[in-house]
């Protein structure tokens, strides 16, 4: 997108577009630009699209934003239509907005640049790869507020950074090592302004995170684990505020207790915790936020081989506490102890929240509404609830209370990492890495297995859906 953002209508032709809360419709300013509207068939429903063409004026694109109430689920709305029918754009857009709140200005930024999310990306006719717009392709904003510009602006770089995620999380296995990720986070770092920092096998050995190896060492790909701190210039911190962990599986067979091949292709998103977090520091570097924030993602591949763990071994952690492996596909919470354990003692930050894939359970709870949230702190839990709300990347709170500790009580080591029980699994799961954050007393674990991949309109096989970077935008903006 080649953006302009303006006070008033150009002059230039193009194909206009006038988006619309449900049962809000001006018909008056529908007039204006492609006369006569009495008689529509649109009344803003959400991702109701009307397209007008007016002699010899231009053409006018309808959009329903839905409720009123509900503008926090409009980006989609524009997305849908910039997918959908960015061939009657023409050469150019122009996007009228003054009738509506200035905030939707960041939805729409949001929408038209994740349009230009490209699925197809490993197609060799490129022509075939998705319905998507031209990088260079010029849109034109129109809203008088002062902040316009950089309130468009920043749902352009929350969209940028949601497909980056989304593109690492879509990725396969073979391309996407641990390596990669570690590599891709250099990257944005340099880029955006955040320090990253390596941490490959000899330095894990050297550090002690037993977990995340003894989960990497059935791949031939080993482990990494990637540390990044943003620290915003004038800030006199030493400890952050925030401290993120990322669960970064790069592909999750199960190890030696094998998953079923049926959708195992799809564990390639078994790092889309490792994802946020990632996305969380880009989205904090480039929008400037006032937080001093470190991120922590365990990059590992969980693999079968003769090396590869088995149930019944124990193993040691960064920590120092043994863990008796039951399951090896309860490997998430094995890389996330060494991780967590690790922001705890190094950076000591006021809060800490870790973000995984972690278990079916949690899908099996919630499905693919929101996410699930487990926290020793009620005003973290609230405020973290809140943020999701507000941009409609939920999550909805379970219980962490004593009751659950049996279920990773060990006869022959400190802790066990499952339960052996087919009930309460995500609450298990929680209770795990409970430990592992040493008595923390502000930490939130987000199980976000059902939502960081599932259906989408724009693809026939499930997708990553950038869930998590404009989360936690949002909840770092609350607590700065
Ligand atoms: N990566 C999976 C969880 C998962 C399941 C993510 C479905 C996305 C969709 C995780 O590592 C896992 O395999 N968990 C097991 C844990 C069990 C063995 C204790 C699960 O949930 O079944
Ligand atoms: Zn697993
Ligand atoms: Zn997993």
């Amino acid at each position: 997108m080649n953006i302009n953002i303006h006070k008033s209508s150009p002059k230039k032709k193009g194909c206009i577009l006038l988006p619309f809360f449900e049962d809000e419709v001006d018909h008056q300013l529908i007039a204006t630009h492609a006369g006569e509207s009495s008689e529509l068939d649109f009344n803003g429903g959400f991702k109701q699209k009307l397209t007008l063409y007016p002699v010899a004026r231009n053409k006018v694109l309808l959009l329903g934003l839905g409720k009123r109430n509900k503008s926090n689920q409009a980006a989609d709305a524009f997305r849908n239509l910039a997918f959908k029918k960015h061939k009657r754009f023409g050469d150019r857009l122009i996007v009228l907005m003054d009738h509506l709140p200035e905030d939707l200005l960041i939805e729409a930024g949001i929408g038209l640049q994740m349009a230009q999310y490209k699925i197809g990306a490993y197609k060799t006719d490129q022509d075939k790869a998705s319905g998507f717009f031209a990088a260079k392709y010029p849109v034109h904003v129109v809203h008088t507020s002062k902040d316009a510009t950089s309130l468009f602006e920043e749902g352009v770089a929350i969209g940028e950074t949601r497909n980056q995620m989304m593109r690492l999380v879509d990725m396969p296995a073979d391309r996407k090592t641990p390596a990669y990720l570690g590599k891709y986070a250099q990257q944005s770092g340099k880029k955006h302004g955040f320090k990253v920092k390596i941490h490959n096998k000899s330095a894990l050995k050297k550090l002690g995170c037993e977990a995340i190896l003894a989960v990497g060492r059935g791949s031939e790909q080993p482990p990494v684990m990637i540390e990044m701190e943003y620290k915003p210039k004038g800030l006199k911190s030493k400890k952050p505020k925030l401290g993120l962990a990322g669960k970064g599986i790069t592909f999750d067979t199960g190890g030696l207790s094998i998953k079923g091949s049926n959708n195992m292709h799809y564990m390639k998103s078994d790092m889309g915790g490792a994802a946020a977090v990632i996305g969380a520091m880009e989205l904090a570097s480039k929008l400037k936020l006032n937080i001093h924030v470190v991120g922590i993602v365990c990059a590992s591949e969980n693999s079968v081989d003769a090396l590869s763990i088995r149930p019944g071994d124990i193993i040691g952690s960064y920590s120092g506490k043994s863990i008796e492996i039951i399951d090896t596909d309860a490997e998430g919470r094995l890389v996330l102890a060494d991780g967590l354990a690790y922001l705890k003692k190094k950076h000591q930050p006021e809060i800490m929240v870790d973000l995984a894939t972690l278990t079916g359970s949690c899908v099996r709870t919630f499905g693919y509404a929101c996410g699930g949230l487990f926290s020793n702190d009620d005003d973290l839990a609230n405020r973290l609830m809140k943020a999701g709300q507000k941009v409609r990347e939920r999550v909805w709170r379970l219980p962490i209370w004593d009751d659950y500790s049996g279920d990773i009580h060990s006869d022959v080591a400190d802790v066990r990492n499952f339960s052996g029980k087919p009930i309460n699994g995500a609450i298990a799961a929680a209770k795990f890495l409970e430990v592992f954050t040493n008595e923390h007393p502000s930490w939130a674990h987000l199980d976000i297995a059902g939502v960081a991949f599932g259906s989408s309109e724009y693809t026939k096989m499930k997708a990553a859906t950038g869930y998590g970077p404009r989360l936690l935008l949002n909840f770092m903006r609350s607590i700065s």
